[in-house]
């Protein structure tokens, strides 16, 4: 009987994980240099812990379930809420800031599509405790510094919620927060029939004008009219700060964030090559701890890790690979042999099928390996070994003691 994977989810082969782990790597080395450190959470939560803030429609989206005990779980759908959750029960009386990022899979019942998929991960960080403009601007630039280290081509857009949130003030909590998943979702029509249904026209107008305002610095002259009792200060000075720095990034005042919590400036990365499903990067500033008892301003972003793997082209640092291949009777030689050969930090693979010295070889080219090591028994009597250059063809015998230097000198 042949088994399907569940709809949205993959399988990775050796090829695609080791490019995984070595994007996984970069992502870590930056997150680290800038003094972050990782956690790691439950992978499924109470589902209490997702509707808090974004209430009951969002279990639609999520794997919702119960256990045995008919408890409400759900598997996490981001890892904000969980890192907030963690933090409010186990860090907050922690020196702050706090700055911790992770690495994990996550969950989102959606139609799956390129790019979108059921099971996928994100590489987050969450800078936990300063209210100030440097907070935003230290996690804008760490989430540059990743893919910019990792030469993607993409485009960063910065806005702030606030100014969309204070367009709608007067609108109902519900309203409001379906109005801004539809801009979020930039779904036109869709949010021409909600704002129509509210009767504004003013404000209409005006939520229209704000989320077409995508530019340079010049675009916060024409978003002051369009809300002028709106505070541009701190915007100000997060431009000034990343500009001074060298980020390079637009203002768009349209980024509503699919997510509730969202309080101040928000930005999202978007990269070539990807159709559709674009976004690489969404973060921006929350309150979120509240609803667990402890009032904590916090910053911080995802980014979507399957998207980034999907078009990112890291040159690989392949290891060389040796294979050892033996004549019947002296497979034991051969792990042994293999284990020198790993110390010296080289992969080794041992044949382990007891087939002809032919049909060993022609695997150990099938696996592209870069060297043979033949061990047979004339050489061993002398302490000798023969090592084949399986690019070049050419075949040495050499002093055993010597062998890996000799390999060495093959790299
Ligand atoms: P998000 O924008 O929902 O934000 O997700 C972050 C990134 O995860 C997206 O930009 C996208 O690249 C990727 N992503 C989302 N859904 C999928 C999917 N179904 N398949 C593949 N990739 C996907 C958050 O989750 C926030 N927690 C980010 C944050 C951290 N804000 C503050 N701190």
């Amino acid at each position: 009987m042949k088994i399907k994977k569940p709809r949205g989810t993959r399988d990775f082969l050796p090829e695609e994980m080791e490019k995984r782990r070595e994007i996984e790597k970069k992502m870590r080395e930056i997150a680290e240099l800038y003094g972050y450190r990782e956690v790691q959470t439950p992978t499924f939560e109470h589902l209490e812990l997702f509707t808090l803030k974004s209430g009951e429609a969002i279990v639609e989206e999520i794997y919702a379930f119960k256990d045995k005990s008919g408890r409400d779980l759900a598997l996490r759908p981001e890892l904000t809420a969980p890192v907030m959750r963690m933090f409010a029960n186990e860090c907050s009386v922690m020196p702050r800031p706090l700055r911790f990022y992770y690495f994990s899979n996550c969950f989102r019942y959606e139609r799956p599509q390129k790019g979108r998929y059921r099971e996928f991960w994100q590489f987050g960080v969450e800078l936990i405790g300063s209210p100030s403009y440097l907070a935003d601007a230290e996690v804008i630039m760490l989430a540059y510094d990743i893919m910019e280290n990792l030469n993607l081509d993409f485009e960063l857009h910065i806005g702030h919620v606030g100014l969309l949130r204070r367009l709608l003030k007067g609108v109902d909590a519900d309203k409001a927060s379906k109005i801004m998943r539809l801009i979020d979702k930039k779904d036109v029509e869709g949010l021409e029939d909600c704002l129509s249904t509210i009767g504004l026209k003013d404000m209409e107008d005006k939520i229209y004008a704000l989320i077409d305002l995508v530019g340079g610095r010049e675009v916060i002259e024409e978003a002051r009219e369009l809300v002028p009792d709106f505070d541009f200060d701190y915007i100000d000075k997060l431009c000034d700060c990343l500009d001074s720095v060298g980020v390079d990034y637009k203002l768009d005042f349209g980024i509503a964030r699919g997510l509730d919590y969202y309080t101040g400036v928000v930005f999202e990365a978007y990269a070539e090559g990807l159709g559709a499903q674009n976004q690489i990067c969404g973060g921006g500033s929350y309150r979120l701890a509240h609803l667990f008892g402890v009032d904590v301003p916090s910053t911080g972003f995802a980014l979507g890790f399957d998207r980034i793997a999907e078009i990112c082209e890291l040159g690989l640092g392949r290891k060389k690979l040796a294979v050892i291949v033996s004549f019947k009777g002296l497979e034991n030689e051969a792990f042994k042999i293999a284990r020198i050969v790993r110390q010296s930090g080289m992969q080794v693979v041992v044949d382990v099928m007891q087939r002809s010295l032919k049909k060993q070889l022609s695997y150990a080219n099938d696996i592209k390996a870069d060297f043979a090591i033949i061990v047979g028994e004339e050489e061993l009597k002398e302490n000798k070994i023969a090592i084949k250059d399986l690019k070049s063809g050419e075949q040495k015998i050499v002093e055993m003691k010597g062998m890996i230097d000799f390999l060495r000198s093959l790299d």
